[in-house]
């Protein structure tokens, strides 16, 4: 009896220290990024347009999601960049906006939120179905005045919260394309840079500070486009000189604000660095195919589409793109490219002011159960 009520004492105080490690762990944490919030496109919804009546592209059916467990709107096979990002930060995955809202009203999440949806544009006129980016940024708006009051308690509390948060966005490449038609151009670069600006302006007036941006990826190599080209995987030039202009420019443009604007803080990631990498050197990531989606495995005609339980391939690490979108392997090395080697982000200084100087590669390394990339460390 004794012995038992010992070891009864011995494990409520294991348990009481090791609760109050790990408080304290978080408690550190949390004061480098208490919350991340993602706006943008299908790179990096987790779930949003699964929610929109009548959109024609989801992705809540298998085969997307199954190295994730389940198919969740993300278009992918498992994580998104987003989902790396939060790994990396030590903070749960940033749940979908629209799901909290429809499904578990009044939920009170206050370590980040998704707004992203896919086909979306930094214009409203790119893709009116989808959440376009100032119905996201509206999203954001109602969630500082509802949720994260209610969380935090006070407006002086979420203030603070808003302006050590991380702000991800991922947008642009939707705006490239109307209707299938592609218009990427010198001009149509300097007019969407300024209409990005006052998106960005717009959740800087609502107390966001610090912003992980992405640039647009070379959407003229991605398998709707490589597979249909002469010879049969190469990239189309004039859609990567088209993208190009915005992506020259969009450096420039968080620059000029960080200059302007008290307080604002960025990191540009080179998204399309990142995809042309994998493309010209796969060996160096244990990438095998650069230009076929694992899913569809056979591609019919012109339907480059993953469908419901679709033919797919089964070394999904070995391929760049899962269907138009990238692997969840391709997504992993971006994010180790951006976090650990800081190849494909900048500026370093910023990074390092984000995000604690502790090495977190093991955590982005573990959280990918399959195999070792071998990146050279
Ligand atoms: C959406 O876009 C279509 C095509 O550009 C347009 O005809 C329609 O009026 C738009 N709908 C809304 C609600 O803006
Ligand atoms: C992507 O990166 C490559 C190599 O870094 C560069 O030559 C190209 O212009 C870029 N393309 C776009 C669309 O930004
Ligand atoms: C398939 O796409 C190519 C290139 O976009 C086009 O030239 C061809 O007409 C398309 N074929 C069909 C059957 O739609
Ligand atoms: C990365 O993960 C693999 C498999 O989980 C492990 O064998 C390897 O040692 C890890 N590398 C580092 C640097 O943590």
């Amino acid at each position: 009896m004794k012995t038992k009520n010992n070891n009864y004492l011995n494990h409520s105080l294991i348990l009481t220290l090791f609760l109050l490690l790990s408080s304290v762990k978080k408690s550190e944490q949390s004061k480098q990024i208490p919350a991340l919030y993602v706006f943008g496109d299908s790179l990096v919804d987790s779930g949003n347009n699964h929610y929109l009546p009548g959109v024609d592209s989801a992705a809540n059916f298998f085969p997307y999601g199954i190295d994730f467990g389940t198919p969740t709107g993300r278009y992918t096979n498992g994580k998104t960049v987003a989902d790396f990002l939060a790994i990396y930060l030590g903070l749960p995955f940033s749940p979908a906006y629209l799901g909290l809202s429809k499904s578990k009203a009044n939920r009170i999440v206050t370590t980040g939120i998704n707004y992203a949806s896919a086909g979306s544009g930094i214009l409203p006129d790119t893709n009116n179905k989808t959440v376009v980016l100032d119905e996201q940024i509206r999203g954001f708006e109602r969630t500082v005045k509802k949720i994260l009051l209610k969380g935090l308690l006070s407006e002086d509390a979420v203030e603070k919260h808003v302006s050590e948060s991380l702000f991800f966005v991922s947008s642009g490449v939707n705006d490239h394309f109307k209707r299938a038609t592609f218009r990427g151009s010198r001009k149509f670069a300097s007019y969407l840079i300024k209409e990005f600006k006052i998106r960005l302006l717009k959740l800087y007036s609502l107390g966001a500070r610090k912003f992980l941006v992405n640039n647009v990826p070379p959407a003229g190599c991605f398998p709707s486009e490589t597979l249909h080209s002469k010879p049969i995987g190469k990239c189309s030039e004039k859609i990567n000189k088209g993208i190009s202009f915005y992506n020259k420019k969009l450096p420039f443009l968080l620059h000029e604000l960080q200059t302007q604007l008290p307080g604002f803080i960025f990191v540009h990631s080179d998204l399309n660095k990142s995809i042309m990498d994998i493309r010209e050197n796969p060996n160096k990531y244990g990438i095998v195919e650069v230009s076929k989606p694992c899913c569809p495995r056979n591609v019919n005609g012109n339907d480059t589409a993953c469908h419901p339980y679709a033919d797919f391939c089964k070394n999904r690490d070995t391929y760049l793109f899962f269907d138009v979108h990238p692997t969840e392997r391709a997504n992993q090395i971006y994010a180790i490219k951006c976090f650990i080697d800081h190849s494909i982000c900048t500026p370093r200084i910023n990074i390092r002011h984000f995000f604690s100087t502790t090495s977190k590669y093991q955590a982005l390394n573990q959280s990918y159960s399959v195999s070792v990339l071998n990146l050279g460390y």
